[in-house]
């Protein structure tokens, strides 16, 4: 800040997201509002009707002779490999081949004048299968001795046998997680632009460009620097389009090189939802010994995903899973591991919290399995459990907890919430004995930062100075929704020192910032914000080098105040400015870089620093259900979150609601829905239920812990904020179990599956009815 006060839009300002009126207005432009070239031809999916089968002839005359079709793709009319495996593992095919792995796996793909035309030829394929035994459930996999579909992971640290032994409580209980749909507004699309020779540009809904460009490489059998991916912005990715848009930027690049014409394909909701991944659906065993405060003394748990047909993602989704089955709570002694199963299935891939939250909701549950054993407030046993000083500060993957704020989040928010005084209300509201029954719960959340793959900690940008002093602004992250753009250009607003609207947030392409990670790990803005600030410095430590030798003052004489560049006695408008520095031969283009510095991980030995620094949180949901229908409603929702010194207030709280009530929908109405054989009949909201605004708590108060600010030097000491929050929906799920638990006079954990749907919630509280033999 200088003597003109502040720049309009420099950090830790609340600033709305740069697209928010274009979105509500319908003006910003998706990829499939591109305006379309003359002979644009559109691409449509066949897929199969098999859950697990061989082929024995696909006839595809029909769809060939269909009125409208171009052309007809299949594995043989791919020039490069057939795979978009994002991890080498060769288990991805574009387009199945000889066996179909799951139902809706495709097989083939029709060119078409229109996409009505291209879609309804899609159907007319005549497909023989020879049925083969599929598994779709994972507790099936299991017994079936289906393969893993990656090495699994094992945490361990102490001596957990001994351990259990000697505990003077011991527990074992399992618990069924749900997976969930992204159901982003905007579905899969790709527009692909053929150039001349090996040159394709491919308009991409990814959160991974690069990702996208290697694989439009592989398939076209060319080398990566024939490849343009772009993307200015994505209507929701939420992980579904980490990896799940190669497949369909294939397609359409092959397409598009085959026939010289653009192509673009985008699949209806139906075909999105069946032939995408979505999150992995858990079982965890879990077994605890505890003494009689509540206080562990030792966990052993085995996490379980249905992983799909292939690997895509799962080792990582399931290594995160066991990175967070401590959540908040310091284990002595622990022994974690991973089961990634094969099913057959579709492939399960990334998902906002990308498997932590299946972790963490496995620790809560253990927790309230501990409150409800010894007749305690869970959150007393919380707070027992806590990482706390040295010796109570370790992870099961050996990394010390060196910022651990939880008790003063917990403290504060128990106070704001007044937790202590409505419990109190909701135990007397109880016991009157009414249909409707109340709960209230207290969870918090602490999660790692950094990708556990190290070396995607690293991320570029490019910045541009013009000589009319506008900058553009690029770099390697993608714009999903999530205001990373927003961010980025605020720091480099603030590094200029000029209002925000001077810079220019530009679309991601390949071709600006080369060998990007994905967007995702909510590491979009330490990542993305650190390299494009690098690049602006560069180009102020060239001004201010020009400056001082020009006007013959000291570098420390040249001062960037908000719009206005002072230079010992002179002082100019920054466009001014600028036009001296290009007159005068300065390189006002500078290109960023960074790497996450502190951070390592050793698999095999399960031991690291994997996480740069730790985001904590906690949320009380009071919520009543009616016993006699298993409806009900979130009443109260209050959430004191940490994200560090905000980069931008208002787009953090944003996420904060965002992730929660998406947290919320993953543990309540949105249920996935296989039948037996093996289809997913819950591909349409008809079928799959997500949050409505009607579905929101009535009180909803979102705080962020103002006074945080991260230990580490990350950018502006600002924290990831992507995906943190989804994981205080568990709190909700808690205060559903508490309030299904009061039918039995909490005598009992009711041991609630997710989704608790309607339909659980009242099994629920029939079988603890029917236990205790109380009347409803
Ligand atoms: N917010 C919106 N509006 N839309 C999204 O798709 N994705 C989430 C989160 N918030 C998402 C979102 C996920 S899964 C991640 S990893 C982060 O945003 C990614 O962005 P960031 O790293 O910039 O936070
Ligand atoms: Mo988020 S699941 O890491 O894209």
């Amino acid at each position: 800040m200088g003597m003109n006060g502040a720049i309009r839009g420099g950090v830790h300002t609340a600033q709305q997201h740069d697209s928010a009126i274009k979105h509500v207005t319908g003006r910003a432009e998706y990829a499939d509002d591109i305006t379309e070239p003359m002979g644009t031809l559109h691409a449509y999916l066949g897929l199969s009707e098999a859950a697990h089968a061989e082929i024995v002839s696909i006839d595809l005359e029909a769809v060939r002779t269909a009125p409208g079709v171009v052309d007809v793709l299949t594995a043989k009319d791919l020039p490069g490999s057939n795979d978009v495996s994002p991890v080498g593992k060769h288990d991805d095919p574009v387009f199945a081949e000889g066996r179909v792995e799951f139902w809706g796996q495709p097989m083939f793909a029709v060119i078409a004048e229109t996409r009505d035309a291209a879609r309804r030829a899609a159907t007319k394929a005549k497909v023989e299968y020879r049925a083969l035994r599929h598994v779709t459930d994972v507790a099936e996999a299991i017994a079936a001795d289906y393969p893993h579909v990656i090495d699994p992971l094992k945490l361990e640290r102490g001596d957990v046998g001994p351990a259990l032994e000697a505990a003077p409580h011991r527990l074992k209980g399992s618990l069924r997680v749900g997976g969930q749909d992204h159901f982003y507004l905007e579905g899969m699309i790709a527009f692909a632009i053929p150039g001349e020779d090996d040159e394709v540009t491919v308009f991409s809904s990814t959160q991974h460009p690069s990702e996208v460009q290697h694989m439009v490489a592989h398939v076209l059998g060319v080398p990566s620097h024939s490849v343009t991916i772009q993307v200015r912005r994505m209507g929701g990715g939420f992980g579904g389009k980490e990896t799940q848009p190669n497949l369909f930027a294939a397609v359409a690049a092959v397409a598009a090189k085959k026939l010289g014409r653009a192509v673009k394909i985008r699949p209806d909701r139906d075909d999105d939802m069946s032939a995408t991944g979505k999150r992995h659906d858990f079982l965890v065993e879990y077994e605890v010994g505890f003494d009689d405060d509540g206080r562990i003394l030792a966990v052993e748990g085995m996490f379980a995903a249905r992983c799909g047909f292939s690997a895509d993602l799962s080792g990582p989704v399931t290594d995160r899973a066991l990175f967070h089955a401590d959540n908040a709570y310091f284990y002595p002694a622990v022994r974690l591991v991973s089961r990634p199963m094969k099913t057959n299935t579709v492939s399960n891939t990334a998902f906002r919290g990308f498997g932590g939250p299946q972790g963490v909701i496995a620790a809560e549950r253990i927790i309230e399995e501990i409150a409800y054993a010894l007749g305690k407030d869970p959150l007393e046993v919380r707070r027992t459990n806590f990482y706390g000083a040295e010796g109570r500060d370790v992870t099961p993957y050996h990394q010390k907890v060196e910022d651990n704020i939880v008790n003063r989040v917990v403290d504060e928010l128990e106070a704001r919430a007044e937790y202590a005084r409505r419990r109190e209300a909701v135990l007397a509201f109880n016991a009157e004995g009414g249909v409707i029954r109340k709960g209230i719960a207290l969870t918090p959340v602490k999660f790692g930062i950094s990708f556990t793959a190290t070396w995607y900690n690293q991320a570029g940008a490019l910045v541009h100075v013009y000589n009319d002093g506008s900058i553009h602004l690029n770099h390697g992250g993608t714009e999903m929704g999530q205001g990373l753009n927003t961010k980025v250009a605020q720091v480099v607003a603030d590094c200029f020192q000029v209002d925000l609207e001077h810079v220019r947030i530009t679309a991601t392409t390949t071709a600006k910032v080369p060998n990007t990670s994905a967007t995702a790990a909510s590491s979009g803005s330490d990542l993305n914000g650190m390299a494009a600030q690098n690049a602006a410095e560069q180009i102020r430590g060239r001004l201010v080098d020009f400056a001082a030798e020009k006007w013959g003052v000291a570098p420390e004489q040249v001062v960037f105040e908000p719009n206005v560049v002072l230079v010992g006695n002179t002082r100019m408008s920054f466009p001014e400015f600028i036009k001296e520095a290009y007159m005068a031969r300065v390189h006002l283009s500078a290109a960023g870089f960074y790497k996450t510095p502190d951070i390592h991980w050793d698999r095999a030995a399960g031991k690291g620093r994997p996480f740069y620094y730790f985001a904590y949180g906690a949320a009380v949901s009071e919520v009543s259900i009616d016993t006699l229908t298993g409806e009900y409603q979130v009443d109260r929702v209050d959430i004191l979150h940490d994200v560090g010194r905000s980069l931008n207030p208002a787009i953090d709280k944003g996420q904060i609601e965002g992730g929660f009530i998406q947290g919320v929908g993953w543990l309540t109405t949105e249920e996935l829905w296989w039948d037996d054989k093996g289809r997913l009949r819950t591909h349409a909201p008809s079928t799959y239920k997500i949050p409505l605004a009607s579905d929101r708590a009535r009180i909803f108060n979102v705080d962020l812990a103002d006074w945080s600010e991260n230990r580490e030097p990350t950018i502006r000491r600002s924290k990831a904020v992507g995906e943190p929050p989804f994981m205080l929906g568990i709190s909700v799920l808690e205060a559903l179990s508490m309030a299904v638990a009061s039918v039995a006079d909490y005598r009992q954990c009711p041991r609630l599956d997710a989704p608790a749907t309607p339909e659980r919630v009242l099994m629920a509280v029939t079988r603890l009815q029917g236990a205790s033999g109380a009347a409803a």
